[in-house]
């Protein structure tokens, strides 16, 4: 069963070879088909072929569904008092990580679940199809196994993220032995990455060493590697990401040139697989720091993309679209690299070439701006206008 979406008044593809060339191919009044939970067919829709079922969606913008490939979902409790303390003039240094860690093993698996599920439902609802979820509150053996066996029943794009802080109480050299050795050994059969937070100026989270031998474990248990660097200094996490062929780098908040121009040589090209700039500025308005710069990336040849970071702690937003329109007015993005980075940058991100684009072959993740262009996403702050497009059920079965 195939199932027509038409009456789209802008269609972004993201596939530079459809529409009128630019980089998000941008094709108007058109149709998508889409069959076994595949896009079919893309094109203008006086020419769109005969299908089983049709959708109008009434002149609105399609967008590929948002990827966001940086949350940190999996946990409990609640950590609002810290946000508002914050905005009064406390500084973020991850030492509030630990008040989640201690709410989130005091859960049951049906607690986390439930709360796990709800927020990848809000997400869906704000446009977002992908999401990549990381452990790094349980910081145990049993409950970093638990926290990416509850998160794959929702994603296949789970991260191990056991080197989140040092937990209370442990020995900071015992417990980075233990995360690249037993931890990652229970934890590897249901991850995909390994991340680590490098930050060396900070008392909870892991040196350029340390973060070194923990990537390093990770990758020969089979695992992608993601890390969070330079989000509170100038630190060595972006070189060490590019040095060990990291999917991805993220925060990028403080950057020497010499960081920009890493990013730049490794930018992912048709030939390489390279290392994503992944900037959260969400982060930034939740901890009231400086944003990071978008437009010294995009011009010296990086490749950036944008995910919410979706945590407790230091930014808790589920919000793809408050992201764009963030980036847009604080990090000297355009709003159509916004929407880039937000859909094909976080594909790159995760290695994935089924979704962030609209095009034959891929996943019917399609996203309804309710609004005639993407535009609004970043015009119209704060205005709930995108939605997953839940298709006929026969259309989506693979
Ligand atoms: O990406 N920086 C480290 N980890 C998270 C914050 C986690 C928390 O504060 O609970 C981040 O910002
Ligand atoms: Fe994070």
């Amino acid at each position: 069963m195939s199932t027509v979406v038409t009456d789209i008044g802008e269609l972004v593809t993201n596939d530079a070879s459809t529409g009128d060339g630019s980089a998000l191919g941008v094709v108007h009044d058109a149709a998508v088909v889409v069959s076994g939970g595949l896009v079919e067919w893309v094109g203008p829709a006086a020419s769109a072929p005969a299908a089983d079922h049709r959708l109008d969606v009434g002149g609105r913008a399609v967008v590929p569904g948002f990827v966001d490939s940086h949350s940190h979902l999996l946990f409990s409790g609640d950590r609002s008092g810290e946000f508002s303390a914050r905005m009064t003039g406390e500084r973020y240094d991850g030492g509030g990580i630990a008040t989640t860690v201690a709410a989130t093993r005091a859960s049951s698996d049906d607690e986390l679940r439930a709360s796990l599920r709800a927020l990848v439902a809000e997400m869906r609802r704000q446009g977002t199809t992908t999401v990549e979820v990381k452990s790094g509150y349980g910081l145990t053996v049993e409950d970093e196994a638990r926290s990416l066996r509850l998160a794959r029943e929702v994603t296949p794009e789970t991260t191990f993220l056991g080197a989140h802080v040092v937990p209370p109480g442990a020995e900071r050299s015992a417990y980075v032995d233990l995360v690249a050795g037993p931890m990652l050994e229970a934890c590897a059969p249901w991850a995909r990455w390994v991340d680590v937070f490098c930050e060396p100026g900070s008392a909870h989270a892991f040196d350029a060493d340390e973060s070194r031998a923990v990537l390093s474990a990770g990758a020969r248990a089979g695992l992608g590697l993601r890390v969070h660097g330079n989000q509170l200094t100038a630190g060595p996490g972006v070189r060490l990401a590019v040095e060990l062929g990291a999917a991805s780098v993220d925060h990028c908040t403080h950057l020497t040139d010499a960081d920009v121009e890493a990013l730049a040589a490794s930018a992912p090209a048709q030939e390489r697989q390279g290392t994503v700039a992944t900037l959260l500025p969400g982060v930034e308005f939740s901890t009231r720091s400086p944003y990071p710069d978008a437009r010294r990336l995009l011009d010296a040849g990086a490749v950036v993309a944008l995910a919410t970071d979706c945590n407790p702690g230091s930014c808790f937003t589920s919000s793809m679209p408050f992201v764009i329109a963030l980036a847009v007015r604080e990090t000297g993005m355009s709003p159509d690299e916004a929407l880039w980075a937000a859909t094909a940058g976080g594909a790159l991100a995760l290695r994935r070439h089924d979704v962030g684009r609209i095009a034959p072959g891929t996943r019917a993740d399609l996203t309804v701006i309710d609004a005639p262009t993407h535009l609004h996403l970043a015009y119209r702050p704060g205005v709930p206008l995108a939605r997953a497009l839940d298709l006929p059920d026969d259309a989506v079965r693979p």
